[in-house]
């Protein structure tokens, strides 16, 4: 019977066959461990010259990493290895001998294995970085779905700005200026007045300068957007959210989280609410913890997200920003009219901000004003105008960047790991 890894934990004693490469192996005179994997999970398998024909025994102990093979035994447990199971290997037909791996055992320097990704992938530390990721894609879906929203998917293309006009890329679109998305949120707000609640996943472009551990070029990016809910609703739309991505990887990423050695003891405290704390008092902390020249309007960089979450032990929500240093939408505090309803959700033990948020304006007067003053014209935002015209009702949404959640669930310190083929200031390739 032909089957995968993941399956071999149902077929205890069994003779089975798996389609699988050869990650690694060991040898001694008379037994050859293979470390095999397939795609699904690694599992070790062991050769025992008195078990098998001499020519697979041969087999067994020459072949190359990578090399591809189909491999007969029969599963037994095997208390050592965090997997539980091990093959007792009666048979091996190679498929394809691979001679060369650049990607050996020892140590490689980043730009060498980013040189490789699409080899480096095979790894077992990749491997568990893109299955955490793609629990969190999982788990997105199903807290979406299980609360009544509707996925919507924004334009890639679009004839206009959403963040702000210097990070944008360009393209020509026939004959008129094309920019590639850097957030759905605008279309996502016409959505949410079609379907009440709606949210977005697809992949967004910043052609911003920044070289730091956080950043991408292109990132795939979360965005809810909710019709009749207010910026304090929003928060706790986010910590549900947040909360339950954080539960699903506890549960269903085991083995991923411990290939990777996440102190998992930091995540298992993760439970609604979070700490909010004003942008105000956020800059009064930062004084009192020696940042002596940070000033009431300024943003904060990384140093100063780090300082601020290292005072909590949960994601913490910086709230009511200075109207002047956000986004051109966001909807102004009602007593507070230089800050607006907004905050970023900062994520522990120095992962930065994973979430922008807000409440957007819906007053047509005021957005009007806004586009002058930030010099939004031309056609591109007539529509979203509109929205403003037809039945305008008070609505937030926020924006969770998936790279950097993969980043701090699965522990990893550059956003670079977190994603299949990264596209950063210096890389294109592969
Ligand atoms: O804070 P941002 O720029 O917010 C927006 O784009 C809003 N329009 C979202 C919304 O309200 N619908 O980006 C949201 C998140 C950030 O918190 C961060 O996690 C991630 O996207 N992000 C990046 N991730 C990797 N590389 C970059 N260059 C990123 N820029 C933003
Ligand atoms: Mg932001």
């Amino acid at each position: 019977m032909k089957i995968t890894i993941s399956q071999v934990p149902n077929q205890k004693d069994q003779t089975v066959t798996i389609g699988a490469w050869l990650a690694n192996k060991r040898s001694s005179g008379k037994i050859a461990f293979l470390q095999l994997r397939d795609g699904t999970g690694f599992m070790q398998g062991v050769v025992a010259k008195n078990d098998v024909s001499e020519e697979t025994f041969e087999l067994a102990k020459n072949m190359n990493q990578e090399s591809s093979m189909y491999i007969t035994g029969q599963i037994v447990e095997d208390t050592r290895s965090p997997f539980g199971y091990e093959m007792q290997v009666s048979a091996i037909e190679l498929i394809h001998e691979s001679s060369d791996y650049p990607i050996t055992p020892k140590e490689h320097g980043t730009e060498f294995l980013m040189d490789h990704r699409h080899l480096w992938l095979r790894s077992k530390r990749q491997h568990a970085v893109m299955k955490i990721r793609n629990e969190i894609i999982r788990a997105t879906y199903q807290f979406f779905n299980d609360n009544g929203y509707v996925k919507i998917d924004p334009p890639i293309l679009t004839g206009s700005s959403a963040e702000g006009t210097t990070e944008l890329f360009h393209t020509k679109y026939f004959d008129e200026e094309a920019y590639l998305s850097q957030s759905g949120q605008l279309y996502m707000e016409a959505a949410a007045m079609a379907f009440g609640k709606v949210f977005s996943f697809g992949p967004t472009f910043r052609a911003e300068k920044s070289k730091t551990r956080r950043h991408l070029i292109e990132f795939w990016m979360i965005e809810p957007e909710m019709a009749f809910v207010e910026h304090d609703e929003s928060l706790e739309i986010q910590e549900q959210y947040v909360t339950s991505i954080v539960k699903s990887v506890l549960e269903n990423c085991k083995l991923e989280l411990q290939v990777l050695e996440r102190d998992t003891t930091q995540l298992e405290k993760i439970q609604a609410p979070f700490p909010r704390i004003s942008y105000d008092d956020a800059v009064e902390l930062l004084k009192e913890k020696g940042f002596t020249d940070i000033e009431w309007g300024v943003d904060f960089g990384a140093p100063h997200e780090t300082a601020i979450a290292e005072s909590f032990d949960k994601p913490v929500f910086i709230t009511n920003y200075p109207a002047e240093i956000k986004a051109f939408y966001m909807k102004p505090h009602p007593t507070q009219s230089d800050v607006v309803l907004c905050a970023d959700l900062i994520a522990p033990e120095g992962y930065g901000e994973i979430i922008g948020g807000s409440q957007r304006i819906d007053d047509l007067a005021l957005m009007q004003k806004r586009y002058e003053q930030h010099n939004l014209t031309g056609p591109a935002y007539e529509w979203y105008l509109e929205l403003r015209k037809y039945g305008s009702v008070p609505h937030s949404g926020f924006g969770l960047g998936l790279e950097r959640t993969v980043a701090w669930l699965a522990g990893v310190e550059h956003v670079r790991e977190t994603i299949p083929f990264p596209r950063l200031l210096n890389r294109l390739y592969p």
